[in-house]
């Protein structure tokens, strides 16, 4: 779990909003649902065999008895609040940021708090909903100013395929079931699907030989997977078809996919999404969404060397150089702020020396040097950090001379 601060913290808050202004576009509008829940929320949904269920949660148990958990994933939450709405849920399309958390090995890309930018639209039961989706998530990861990145795509077919694909790959397998590694020898009892993304090469060369996990489902399945594939080449979106991507949570039912990125090692998934139907409170809510990791969309705008500027840097330092003056230096700094100047001083007492030096570590542009002299004459020594050019201006001069600098 790491502080985020300087000098990354513009670069989150640029990301954060522009994603805000692209999810605009499509009519999402933002839910803060709570970072704690009940235990029971993320177990209905997500699946009680799932990796992140059995062993990833951060739960404890109240004073009350209630056993609560700390979010792993924001869409169970969201749809929780939607199922609460009733009927004015139905065709919802929200959107979330914030942290969640997952008990897993830290490694690089892998945090135990890390931070998701979502979107979900509930009802809509469409494969043109899902293609939708997908563009949405490439027109975000564009305005972030991504170019690399590769869609993984997927079906989990329908409820009834799960069933009919489960028993079909585990018929297969059963005859090599001690050539798995050892929790895949568990997983083909309790969760068959896991197998086909075990990371073991054992395992990896006996999941290349299946047939793909369509060949088990109804048609009416393919057929919904084939519609989406047609709309997305309509849309002029390229994905690869990864007939292993089975995703970690229960919750899926038709289109699944991943986004990953080449820039990033192990752990390159960038965000990921698909349809699924949720029973929540006797109320079953079908939608579609996706998440996309923060941190991670943060290493592969370094990889692309795409990192915005920061946006901190101050345009104007004042030296005070008169510490009898402090009184009009501060009403200096605060006029200039208000025109939109951004603008520092120090009122810490330093030397003028180590004064010149902070500007000049933090990056400003001018210097403004204030002494008794120029009280008298109302003006400023205005210093060109860029130039070093140093000369006497007045207020109308000063402001004359910083503002080009505000709009570009
Ligand atoms: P997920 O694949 O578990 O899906 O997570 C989505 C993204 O969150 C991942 O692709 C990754 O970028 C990031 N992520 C996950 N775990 C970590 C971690 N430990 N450290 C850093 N980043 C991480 C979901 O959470 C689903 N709720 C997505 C979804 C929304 N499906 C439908 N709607």
């Amino acid at each position: 779990m790491s502080d985020i601060a300087e000098p990354v913290i513009p670069v989150w808050q640029h990301l954060e909003s522009s994603a805000r202004a692209v999810l605009t576009l499509y009519g999402f509008s933002e839910v803060r649902t709570p970072v704690v829940e009940r235990r029971s929320v993320f177990e209905r949904s997500l699946g009680t065999t799932t990796d992140v269920v059995q062993k990833e949660m951060y739960q404890f148990e109240d004073g009350g008895g209630r056993e609560l958990v700390l979010r792993p994933e924001g869409t169970a939450g969201v749809i929780r609040y939607l199922a609460g709405l009733g009927q004015d849920g139905a065709g919802a399309r929200v959107y979330y940021l914030g942290p969640m958390f997952r008990r897993e090995r830290p490694q690089a890309g892998r945090k135990r708090q890390f931070h998701q930018f979502g979107a979900e639209a509930a009802g809509e039961p469409s494969p043109y909903a899902d293609a939708e989706m997908i563009a949405l998530q490439v027109h975000l990861l564009q305005a972030w100013g991504l170019t690399n990145f590769i869609i993984k795509l997927n079906t989990r077919g329908m409820p009834v395929d799960r069933v009919a694909v489960q028993d079909g790959i585990r018929n297969l397998l059963e005859a090599r079931r001690g050539e798995l590694c050892e929790d895949c020898q568990r997983r083909m009892d309790a969760n068959v699907l896991r197998v086909m993304d075990c990371k073991n090469p054992g395992c990896r060369a006996i999941v290349a030989e299946l047939p793909p996990m369509t060949s088990f489902m109804s048609e009416e399945a393919r057929a919904y997977f084939e519609e989406v594939k047609r709309i997305l080449e309509r849309l002029d979106l390229q994905v690869t078809v990864d007939p292993n991507l089975v995703r970690g949570l229960d919750y899926y039912q038709h289109t699944v996919w991943e986004i990953a990125h080449p820039g990033l090692g192990a752990q390159d998934a960038v965000g990921a999404g698909g349809r699924y139907a949720i029973e929540l409170g006797g109320r079953e809510v079908p939608g579609v969404g996706f998440a996309m990791g923060m941190e991670r969309i943060i290493m592969a705008l370094e990889a692309e060397q795409k990192l915005p500027a920061p946006a901190t840097q101050p345009l104007v330092w004042l030296v005070s150089v008169e510490r009898s003056l402090l009184d009009a230096h501060l009403q200096l700094v605060q006029s200039l702020r208000l025109r939109g100047v951004k603008t520092r001083i120090d009122l810490g007492g330093r030397s003028i020396k180590a004064q010149m030096r902070a500007a000049a570590k933090a990056g400003a542009r001018w210097v403004i040097l204030h002494g008794a002299d120029e009280d008298a004459k109302g003006t400023f020594q205005l210093k060109d950090m860029e130039s070093g050019e140093q000369r006497e201006v007045d207020m109308p001069g000063l402001l004359e001379v910083v503002r080009p600098a505000l709009v570009s």
